[in-house]
């Protein structure tokens, strides 16, 4: 059923309470997810992404309760990620000749997901779409965060639909920030940022000034995913300037794994270092396979330095350690400091392979790095200590 946001726009998105992980496996959805889709109703009426694809049949029924199919006019497609855009085939099957309104890439990108050639109408920033009383304005938003994505504006009831920028996932039964869960919102939108749009951070602040610089009202921001902004909408896009800015805390974070406990117990050590040297320091504590990685990341986006330590094994570092390293570098976290620590056996190479994987993710690696013969004994629980003192001065 639809949730009305003005006269003329409804909702007509699904939420999905179950989903827990997104993207194959690669993220953690904790709190489900919502896949919002508008309708907006002027002399023409158009439709705004849709659902994902196991969901496509159960959406358009319900959207054909909502309006009759054919009395829509465009479709617009935001993205062509399939979990907004899914549904689209199902859609088509019904409404087969009708426009859909993308990006260039979104086209391309389209027609190699889908296999599908609908009557594409290709529009770049600036164009616009008369409904009648109202205009819909196309903004392209290339790499927010696909090379296909795109926002569009809708004038009279001063919406802007931004796709996956400002969204969460986070499925509520209440469709505004004003009616959510505060906490809850900040954690879940902090989280798809960190997670999905660090590595187009620079990209972000030129977006927000090209389309603040339209100087063009804003009543509502109608993402893709989560609640719709409707109290004070500007609010997200300010949050996302801070992030977009080498967002930091007073916060360090240290991830471990580690064997038979000698890591863990620097782990534990080094904290206390750190603790000892500057109270108001929030330092954050993981084992990498008792813990989300979605969530370590994070807390890694919050924090101005990263302690990583992992046992050696086989002559390099602990598989969750690997992974993790693997996932930081992709991000691109910039301006933040980094060391390496953990203990070995035989060899021990897992020090100098963390210490190289984190130069390579372009953290800041300030020391060598500290490794423990075996369990630490009193001298290197000491040493432990100094080590995460050091690091803070
Ligand atoms: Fe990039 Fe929500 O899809």
């Amino acid at each position: 059923m639809g949730v009305k946001i003005t006269d003329s726009v409804t909702w007509v998105g699904k939420v999905d309470w179950e989903l827990r992980r997104f993207h194959g496996h690669e993220l953690s959805t904790h709190r489900g997810s919502t896949y919002n889709s508008y309708l907006v109703r002027d002399e023409k009426t158009v439709l705004i992404d849709t659902a994902w694809t196991p969901y496509a049949q159960e959406y358009v029924d319900s959207l054909a309760e909502e309006i009759d199919l054919n009395d829509i006019d465009f479709v617009v497609a935001n993205h062509s990620e399939v979990d907004h855009s899914g549904a689209l085939a199902e859609l088509m099957k019904r409404i087969p000749d009708k426009p859909v309104y993308c990006s260039a890439n979104g086209a391309k990108m389209l027609k190699a997901q889908m296999h599908r050639d609908w009557n594409f109408k290709i529009v770049k920033t600036g164009d616009k779409l008369d409904l009648g009383s109202r205009q819909l304005i196309f903004i392209e938003a290339p790499m927010l965060h696909w090379p296909d994505s795109m926002f569009c504006y809708l004038t009279g009831d001063a919406i802007l639909f931004s796709n996956d920028a400002f969204g969460q996932h986070y499925a509520t039964e209440v469709l505004f920030n004003d009616l959510a869960d505060r906490d809850e919102l900040y954690q879940e939108a902090i989280k798809y940022y960190a997670n999905i749009l660090t590595p187009f951070s620079k990209l972000v602040p030129k977006k927000i000034n090209e389309f603040l610089g339209l100087n063009l009202p804003l009543r509502f921001i109608c993402p893709s995913h989560g609640v719709i902004w409707r109290d004070n909408p500007l609010q997200i896009v300010e949050q996302y300037a801070r992030w977009a800015d080498d967002y930091q805390e007073n916060q360090v974070t240290i991830a471990y794994e580690t064997m038979w406990n000698s890591t863990r117990r620097m782990a534990e050590a080094i904290a206390a270092g750190l603790r000892n040297f500057d109270p108001t320091m929030k330092i954050k504590l993981f084992s990498l396979s008792a813990s989300d990685k979605n969530d370590v990341v994070t807390e890694v986006f919050k924090s101005k330095g990263l302690l990583v330590g992992s046992s050696t094994i086989n002559r390099t570092v602990l598989s969750a350690v690997a992974g993790f390293l693997e996932e930081i570098k992709g991000l691109g976290f910039k301006n933040k400091k980094a060391a390496a620590f953990g203990s070995y056996g035989w060899s021990g190479e897992s020090v100098n392979i963390v210490t190289t994987r984190l130069k390579e993710a372009g953290f800041q690696v300030v020391n060598d790095g500290l490794k423990s013969y075996w369990n630490p004994d009193r001298d290197m629980i000491a040493k432990c200590r100094e080590f995460g003192e050091t690091f803070l001065k």
